[in-house]
């Protein structure tokens, strides 16, 4: 029987072993990633810093680097995700200790761009990050974000792909027109292992990726990166974009 998003064992996901199997040794390909938003946000603002820009990392799990690459541009960024010890996890990175020293490898790619040289991140992070519980597939749409991320999560959250382009579907309703958005996903991914728990996952290619994001979409690049970070999968695909006008009424 194919795994449901609800039907997945979210309630034993510990983000600190999850931490330790993807970034605690920063990849290639996150690292890669990083580089590729950094120069597409900055590209993006190239006019100017928006005055008073509201940022959405969905489903930001234990995973910092999609938030501190929108830290730049934004006035308040939102963590959301459905679980509670991802929504724990996250608090204590924005707490006073500041966030931990994991992370800084992300940062050191990001701040090699001027926007991103001048923010002290620790500091900004705690002043300007908010953690929620959310369920991304149940989400109040009378909100829309300037800008957005969505990584590994639209797949990795169920096996069905109806909920798959749900997910994508409640992501780029939750922005408004012409947010710029990030979005990666991991490529003809099988259901994945985190410590003793297995979870659902929903194979997709960079063709599936395109066609879920298309019709909301003004500009859209996808990247098919064929790193590998474990077995089970054949690469990562990054999506780079803006949200197009068709925007669905609240
Ligand atoms: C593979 S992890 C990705 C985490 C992180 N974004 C990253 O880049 O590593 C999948 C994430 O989706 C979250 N998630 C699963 N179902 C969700 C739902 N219905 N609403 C919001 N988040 C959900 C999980 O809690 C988990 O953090």
């Amino acid at each position: 029987m194919m795994d449901r998003n609800a039907d997945a064992p979210w309630s034993k996901f510990d983000p600190e072993v999850y931490v330790d199997l993807n970034y605690r040794t920063p990849f290639m390909a996150d690292l890669l990633i990083v580089g590729l938003i950094r120069d597409y946000f900055s590209r993006c603002y190239e006019r100017g810093v928006p005055a008073s820009a509201w940022g959405v990392d969905m489903g930001a799990g234990a995973n910092l680097y999609p938030a501190l690459s929108m830290l730049p541009w934004c006035q308040s960024v939102h963590l959301l995700d459905h679980v509670t010890q991802n929504v724990e996890y996250l608090e204590k990175q924005a707490s006073g200790g500041g966030y931990d020293t994991a992370w800084d490898a992300f940062w050191e790619v990001l701040s090699q761009a001027p926007a991103y040289r001048d923010v002290e991140p620790r500091s900004r992070f705690r002043d300007i990050v908010r953690v929620e519980r959310a369920d991304l597939l149940d989400l109040d749409v009378q909100r829309r974000w300037d800008i957005g991320t969505m990584f590994f999560v639209a797949e990795a959250m169920s096996e069905h792909p109806d909920e798959f382009r749900r997910a994508v579907e409640c992501f780029m309703d939750a922005l408004g027109r012409g947010a710029p958005f990030a979005a990666a996903f991991m490529k003809e991914s099988r259901e994945y292992q985190i410590g003793a728990h297995t979870y659902p996952a929903c194979r997709v290619n960079a063709d599936r990726v395109r066609e879920s994001l298309e019709p909301f979409t003004a500009e859209l690049e996808i990247h098919d990166l064929d790193h590998m970070v474990r077995p089970g999968h054949e690469g990562m695909i990054l999506a780079l974009g803006r949200r197009n006008a068709a925007i669905a009424a609240p």
